[in-house]
């Protein structure tokens, strides 16, 4: 009998499809769904890239065959330039920057590049579930460094073992994060991880998918920032939540030549690369930044200041985040015995409300829910009067947000 690995039989069923299965199954019973539960944005890519795709794929036919594999020279240098002009970090683009289908992708070939089977891999718990599986996927061991409150979200190096430390190749960190939402407040945190990869021989894969997403002022940096950092790191960004081309799979991964070298090889003899077409309309997504890319964090912001008001009001418990477009909030007290999947399978089949247990993040998300700000402002407002009744809270008022009360879609 033919029959798939092992390593495959093992994995759980994709956190993410659980969930929409179940959101599936609730609108199947006629219930109005509102899915917060992936970080999959709401709103349209900006025309002018869409125009971008359109007169390429229609005008210029040569970008019908096969891409670069690294990715084409003008994404290269526009992806160099972009780093240059955000971070003041440098980038040889024909060296240091390879195009990805999406940081996902670039993530999960980084595991299958770096690792053979029995390395060990340090990956926050909880964390995007990629740093976790595209180990587990390369056969690699996991040592998982929890992350939480108590913590400031930073995984305690010195609590490292000794021996797992010289086994490690791989050490994963993402900031501004998912799920969590934390961010780094200073440089301190990351000079003590390059001390560290420096002393075990260990590559940082710095994951700064949200670097645009950021609130209140507070501005992600990038791990180039931080002296020595080259020697040690590889950086992966991705467009699909700054300028909310999640469904176009583009990101890229960065750094120098001799840590970004064994990605771009192992990748080209796995895949062509992302299409020029959507490589170029990527090209004008950088062109457009900051402005496409700063209208889109405030509406992220004013989601989040609406929600977490609200949920406040309700009686939740959770820190308003200075980035990402997630709340992490604790399940409140009178659910908490139900656990995060329960309580997630529990309001979908009651409420239509769709959210992420935070136990699909790893353990230590156990006792949280993720919620993406991906739906109108009015949604939300749904989305707290379901919530109020299905809690059975009373005695207080859900505000209306300031669109839907003068009678406007938000
Ligand atoms: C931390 C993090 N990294 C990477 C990704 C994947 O992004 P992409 O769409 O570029 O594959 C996500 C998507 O949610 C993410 O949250």
């Amino acid at each position: 009998m033919i029959t798939p690995p092992e390593k495959l039989e093992k994995l759980p069923p994709y956190i993410f499809a659980r969930i929409k299965q179940l959101a599936l199954e609730a609108a199947a019973k006629n219930l109005d769904v509102i899915d917060l539960s992936m970080g999959n944005p709401d709103l349209p890519t900006p025309r002018p890239i869409v125009e971008r795709l359109m007169d390429t794929v229609g005008n210029h036919p040569r970008t019908h065959r096969y891409p670069q594999a690294k990715g084409m020279p003008k994404f290269r240098r526009a992806v160099a330039d972009w780093m240059k002009k955000r971070f003041e970090v440098e980038l040889d683009a024909d060296k240091e920057v390879c195009a990805l289908i999406g940081s996902k992708e670039g993530i999960a070939n980084l595991c299958a590049s770096y690792l053979k089977p029995g390395d060990i891999a340090l990956v926050p718990n909880p964390c995007y579930p990629v740093h976790y599986f595209g180990v587990v996927l390369a056969e690699g061991v996991p040592h998982l460094m929890p992350i939480n409150a108590r913590n400031k979200y930073l995984p305690e190096l010195e609590k490292i073992p000794e021996k797992v430390a010289r086994r490690a190749r791989l050490l994963f960190l993402n900031y501004p994060n998912n799920p969590t939402a934390a961010v780094l407040d200073d440089s301190s945190y990351l000079r003590e991880v390059i001390r560290f990869a420096k002393k075990y021989d260990i590559l940082v894969c710095f994951d700064n998918a949200y670097s645009e997403i950021a609130f209140d002022g507070y501005r992600p940096g990038s791990f180039f920032e931080i002296p020595g950092s080259r020697d040690v790191g590889l950086e992966f960004h991705s467009f699909s939540k700054t300028y909310n081309m999640a469904g176009w799979r583009l990101g890229w991964a960065c750094g120098s030549d001799r840590l970004l070298g064994p990605l771009i090889k192992f990748k080209s003899y796995i895949d062509y690369g992302a299409p020029t077409f959507i490589q170029l309309a990527g090209v004008k997504a950088l062109e457009m930044w900051p402005d496409v890319a700063t209208e889109l964090a405030n509406t992220y912001q004013r989601r989040r200041d609406y929600l977490y008001e609200g949920l406040v009001n309700l009686g939740w418990k959770l820190e308003k985040p200075k980035a990402t477009m997630y709340l992490w909030a604790e399940i409140p007290e009178a659910f908490r015995r139900l656990g995060s999947l329960k309580f997630c399978e529990k309001l979908i089949s009651e409420t239509g409300i769709a959210l992420s247990p935070g136990v699909g993040f790893g353990q230590e998300g156990e006792g949280f829910v993720r919620i993406s700000l991906v739906t109108r402002d009015s949604r939300f407002y749904d989305m707290l009067l379901r919530l109020k009744k299905f809690m059975g809270v009373t005695g207080i008022n859900i505000r209306a947000p300031r669109a839907a009360r003068a009678g406007q879609a938000a």
